[in-house]
């Protein structure tokens, strides 16, 4: 696979990050197999487009498998790893979450919200099948999510029901975020009030799928304090970095309109702060991500370069 593959799944590892270049390696491996366990996942899970009623299962799988990062099921398989679940149990897991995110996505897009028509460097969900098939389609997709974790035979019912809790709980985090994001339009922000939008809309469901790794891989007490306080800050660091991308990258790179952060009057980062400050707010997330680590050491390796990437993502 080369470079031009890795770029078109968003996987490209910026040169930055490449002080520890075994590390990056390993985690671009580490993203392509991670990419392809999940598509064979969700593909499983995902009714065909030719069951019926046929709009709904092929809008949902046109979002689906559109080619995006996979970071949250990555997030979550790395910190599994970490602790040693096993793999099979993780992806349904996994594939829940990112149909979760992917809903959020399809909804973000829609005309009432941010009213976006490119994702994942293909015409949003509504503008291929119409607003009322892209919100049921947003819709089947989290139903599925919950009955996904509910099914998944081989972890105990007790984690099942915490781990469907954790979800639910992300996932209204991340509606209330969205709603405060939509408020904050065209609005001067407090520092406060915009990293609790960050921490809600995009952090939640990161660190809910760190923690759903750890938890499947029995982790508990400071280990599992020290697993979700990570996947706080590497939320925010993800937003923060998001919203960065969104002025030094072009659509093509990223997939989706670039610039609409400043046309909408987005509560955003660098809005709010301008580029340079909010590049070290995203170091000092980076910063306190890895802090956590340090925690679980020697356990983090992968983790570690997870957050790099983070920070030095190019899409
Ligand atoms: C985009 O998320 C929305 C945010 C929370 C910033 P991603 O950047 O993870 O999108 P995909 O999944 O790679 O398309
Ligand atoms: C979206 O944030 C967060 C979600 C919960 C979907 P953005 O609105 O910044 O995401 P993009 O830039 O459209 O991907
Ligand atoms: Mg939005
Ligand atoms: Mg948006
Ligand atoms: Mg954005």
């Amino acid at each position: 696979m080369n470079s031009t593959y890795y770029a078109a799944c968003g996987l490209e590892i910026p040169h930055v990050a490449n002080d520890n270049l075994e590390a990056m390696i390993d985690l671009q491996n580490f993203f392509i197999e991670v990419n392809a366990k999940l598509d064979e996942t969700l593909d499983n899970l995902v009714p065909t487009m030719e069951t019926e009623p046929a709009t709904l299962y092929s809008a949902m799988r046109w979002s689906l498998f559109a080619g995006g990062k996979r970071i949250r099921p990555a997030l979550l398989v790395a910190c599994g790893r970490a602790f040693g679940a096993s793999e099979f149990t993780l992806y349904p897991v996994a594939a829940a979450v990112e149909m979760m995110h992917t809903y959020s996505l399809i909804h973000d897009d829609l005309p009432a919200m941010d009213d976006d028509d490119l994702r994942r460097g293909r015409e949003t969900c509504h503008k291929k099948f119409g607003e009322a098939a892209a919100i049921l389609a947003g819709d089947a997709l989290q139903a599925l999510a919950f009955e996904t974790v509910a099914n998944v035979q081989e972890l105990s019912p007790v984690l099942r029901v915490r781990l469907i809790s954790n979800l639910g709980e992300a996932a209204a985090k991340m509606v209330a975020g969205q709603e405060l994001d939509l408020e904050a339009e065209g609005r001067a922000t407090e520092v406060g009030d915009l990293e609790k939008i960050h921490r809600n809309k995009t952090g939640a469901l990161l660190a809910m799928s760190a923690r759903a790794g750890a938890l499947i891989g029995g982790a508990d007490g400071d280990d599992l304090s020290a697993v979700s306080g990570f996947g706080e800050q590497l939320g925010l660091l993800f937003q923060i970095t998001d919203d960065l991308l969104d002025i030094t990258q072009s659509t093509e790179s990223l997939g989706k309109t670039a610039g609409k952060d400043v046309s909408a009057r987005k509560a955003t980062y660098p809005n709010a702060y301008g580029i340079k400050m909010a590049s070290e707010l995203a170091r000092d997330a980076h910063a306190s991500a890895s802090e956590y680590l340090e925690c679980i050491r020697p356990r983090s390796a992968l983790l570690t370069a997870i957050n790099d990437f983070v920070l030095h993502r190019l899409s």
